[in-house]
């Protein structure tokens, strides 16, 4: 099958958060399963050295209201495969310092910059003879191709029979914009009704994806559910429900070659499921004395690697923390996003040295060396679609400690004694979202590791020898696919 998989970002090239691991892990999965795949995104070009950006393959024009406007497509590969990447190398929307918000704020042009983005690709695909079976669409910001493939190209030779798909990797982010950036999308008035691309008088990107895409996808079975109800839905239940079996839920995956403990160079120690120590150990001496942590074997080293914003459940950590540090712990912050929580960890670094470290920025390096260096991590997330950070600590072998949403219920199971005896507790999950169910939930992770270092190592076990690889997902991806073409058959 040839694939078109359009993202607003993906790693090694642009990344913000899962979305650009997700990205690059589900189109290496496809082509590795022997499809023909092109991975489309922006070319950054202050995250996008030069030299990484290929060669220049074509040139597209599109009319934005007034202007026509020009981009170059350069091709190039996916390191270390032979995996094609389209770059749409627009300067004046993607030559800047950061690729959403800039100084708390959202680019001013937000709309503008990813609607060209997404019809870009569109007559790229076009020139440049990459007719594809699927255009696979993430996110707002490539929300409007499957409308604008379902209203305007399957009348065309080209792309007649091509089937979209749009995964929704967070309810959170509706891309709603002015009722008058319609013009941008070059579609017809008509569509801006309630049913399709309007949500409470503005533009709205994600609705439009839901509305057109031939199959809807988010990133776990339990987010699949919880969006079909207000709680969740974040004011697009409603149209969520209405999708009956067009909308599945299918867990991330990891990639196996970022995200392994066996063979990660970030790390500086290796280590395997089948010896763990003294790699895992080693690590933990280092991520404390480079951290200006107090390098203390005995004590439970808690890490958390995130976006800082109200969806992780920071408001739950900051409400007991000084609780927590009352037994033998530690913490290992490492974050950017809301000022508020950027302060609040600083403090906390000042307020308790040795024992709480906060890295604030973005920082790969880091990142991998806290998975691999501590002995639990933290994601109390108030909700979560996927979450990959639970999946990258069970690899690691770094217990995570949850609460029971999303794709955090999907892979996160309470260590009970029955769980461990029949090899699926691997975790620690709280029900509610509520301080002292998370504050519960730790005590029962700092009671195991502290008393019971046979069970805390069986758990360990259960994490990491489970198949968190793209392998499973990319077959459901796959059947999605499927399913997308014989829907778009039976109404042409
Ligand atoms: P989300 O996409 O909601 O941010 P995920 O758990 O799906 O959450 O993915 C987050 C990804 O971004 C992980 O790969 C995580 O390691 C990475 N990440 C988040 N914040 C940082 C940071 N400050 N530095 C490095 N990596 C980060
Ligand atoms: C979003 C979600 C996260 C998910 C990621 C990749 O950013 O917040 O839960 O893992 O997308 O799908």
């Amino acid at each position: 099958m040839r694939i078109l998989l359009v993202s607003s970002e993906a790693v090694p090239f642009a990344k913000t958060g899962g979305l650009a691991d997700v990205a690059t892990g589900l189109a290496k999965a496809l082509a590795s399963d022997g499809h023909e795949v092109v991975l489309a995104l922006p070319c950054y070009r202050r995250h996008i050295p030069e030299e990484g950006r290929g060669e220049k393959i074509g040139q597209v024009e599109v009319q934005m209201r007034m202007k026509r406007v020009r981009a170059d497509i350069l091709e190039t590969t996916l390191p270390d495969t032979s995996l094609r990447v389209w770059l749409v190398d627009q300067s004046n929307y993607f030559d800047r310092a950061s690729l959403y918000v800039e100084g708390g704020f959202d680019y001013a042009d937000n709309s503008e910059r990813f609607l060209f983005f997404s019809r870009a690709v569109l007559h790229a695909a076009r020139n440049l003879y990459f007719l594809p079976h699927i255009i696979h669409a993430n996110d707002w910001q490539t929300g409007a191709i499957p409308a604008i493939v379902k209203e305007k190209l399957r009348d065309t030779e080209d792309f007649r029979g091509v089937g979209t798909v749009f995964t929704i990797h967070n309810m959170a982010f509706h891309g709603a914009f002015p009722p008058w950036d319609l013009e941008l999308t070059g579609l017809p008035q008509k569509l801006f009704n309630w049913r399709q691309m309007e949500f409470y008088g503005q533009l709205n990107l994600l609705k439009t994806g839901i509305s057109f895409a031939d199959m809807v996808t988010t990133v776990s079975p339990t987010y699949a559910r919880e969006i079909c109800r207000p709680e969740f839905g974040c004011g697009l239940d409603a149209v969520l429900a209405e999708c009956g079996e067009r909308l599945v839920g299918i867990l991330n995956g990891v990639d196996m070659d970022a995200w392994n403990p066996e063979l990660d160079p970030l790390i500086p120690q290796k280590y395997s499921s089948d010896r763990l120590q003294p790699g895992k150990a080693a690590c933990k001496a280092t991520l404390q004395s480079e951290l200006g942590l107090n390098v203390s074997p005995k004590s439970l080293l808690f890490g958390m690697v995130t976006r800082l914003t109200d969806q992780k459940g920071l408001d739950l950590i900051s409400a007991r923390i000084e609780n927590l540090l009352e037994a033998d712990t530690q913490f290992a912050f490492l974050g950017t996003g809301d000022e508020g929580y950027e302060k609040l960890l600083r403090e906390l670094e000042q307020r308790y040295p040795g024992r709480i470290s906060a890295t604030i920025g973005f920082n790969e390096k880091l990142a991998h060396r806290i998975e691999a260096g501590s002995d639990a991590y933290l994601m109390p997330s108030r909700f979560e679609p996927c979450g990959l950070n639970q999946q990258y600590s069970l690899l690691y072998g770094t217990i995570p400690i949850v609460h029971a949403t999303g794709g955090l219920a999907d892979s996160v199971t309470e260590a009970t004694p029955e769980n461990l005896a029949n090899g699926t507790g691997n975790g620690f999950a709280f029900q509610r979202y509520d301080a002292d169910a998370f504050l519960n939930a730790c005590w029962r992770a700092v009671g195991m590791y502290q008393f019971r270092q046979d069970d805390w190592q069986r758990m360990q076990q259960i994490g990491m020898t489970r198949d968190w690889s793209w392998n499973r997902s990319g077959r459901d991806y796959m059947a999605v696919y499927e399913q997308a073409l014989t829907r778009v058959k039976s109404t042409t």
